[in-house]
């Protein structure tokens, strides 16, 4: 306990000099609460604004797809390279480290997978996610999935809710069903659903052409899934033209974990992200010699 003897009384109180009202670098974020900036300043690089988050949560729909039949030997020699992880609660403990010390971008929404109906989930409980000090909360959301929509929206609504009770920010993450287009005018809408329902930070997909005007119609920050696997040098022009059209970063995958060099790419691709790399750049440092 301090000592109570001889309490100075305080001198220096800095009249004069106002005190600094910070404002907060990612877009829409500015009146959430400490703990929710605090999780997003793990998250997103406080200098570039952007974030290369790593995605390997597809077994949860899929199983053990190609590049992730051994997490342990294919995906932990990257996660050093991420700014962020996102995954499973599954895999998080039996396989990552804990002390790699990364934000956690945990999946948090389940259900169907890809053998019967995509999209019908459920969504964890916040103790859960916690007590594996999760940084980002992601749940898919399928707009104008005729028989999930309802749900899964509810499911966003619900993960907001409690999220903002703990300081925990939420991602919505746009579904593509197998019959939805994705073109500017989908993506907007979906992803805007998601922001106006509360999400903090949407992941969707790019579309080749207008897709300014999905970042621009959401107010917060956006990242783009990597999708399928792309030859390298294309999945680098997908990020730079991503970038330069307004996303946040990337969370990328596939094109990341089933690259021929997953550890050049990912590299490749934080120079993307992060300094404005051109692909051509990216791919001669770090790809090519590979
Ligand atoms: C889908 O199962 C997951 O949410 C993935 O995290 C997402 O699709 C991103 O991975 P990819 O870049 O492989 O599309």
């Amino acid at each position: 306990m301090a000592d109570n003897d001889n309490v100075q009384s305080g001198k220096n109180f800095g009249v004069g000099t106002p005190q600094k009202t910070e404002g907060y670098f990612l877009k829409g974020l500015t009146h959430l609460d400490w703990g929710m900036k605090d999780r997003l300043s793990r998250i997103f690089n406080q200098q570039s604004g952007k974030s290369v988050m790593l995605a390997f949560d597809h077994g949860y729909i899929m199983g053990p797809t190609s590049g992730l039949e051994r997490i342990d030997l294919t995906i932990v020699p990257l996660i050093g390279y991420a700014d962020c992880i996102m995954c499973t609660r599954g895999i998080l403990r039996s396989v990552v480290p804990p002390t790699f010390n990364k934000p956690v971008s945990l999946r948090y929404s389940a259900g169907s997978t890809v053998l019967t109906d995509l999209n019908d989930e459920c969504v964890m409980d916040i103790e859960e996610a916690v007590r594996l000090n999760a940084s980002l909360l992601a749940v898919m959301v399928a707009v104008g999935d005729p028989k999930h929509e309802g749900q899964t929206i509810r499911n966003l609504t619900q993960t907001v809710d409690v999220g903002t009770k703990f300081g925990i920010p939420t991602m919505g993450v746009t579904a593509v069903g197998k019959e939805l287009v994705r073109d500017a005018r989908y993506l907007a809408m979906s992803s805007r659903v998601c922001a106006e329902n509360g999400a903090h930070v949407v992941k969707t997909y790019y579309c080749e052409k207008d897709f300014e005007q999905v970042t621009n119609s959401v107010p917060v920050p956006i990242v783009i899934a990597g999708g399928k696997k792309l030859p390298e040098k294309e999945a680098l022009e997908m990020a730079y033209r991503a970038i330069n059209e307004g996303a946040a970063g990337v969370d990328m995958g596939r094109n990341i974990f089933q690259a021929n060099n997953p550890i050049a790419m990912i590299q490749a691709v934080r120079d993307v992200v992060h300094h404005g790399s051109k692909p051509e750049e990216a791919f001669k440092k770090w790809i090519s010699e590979s």
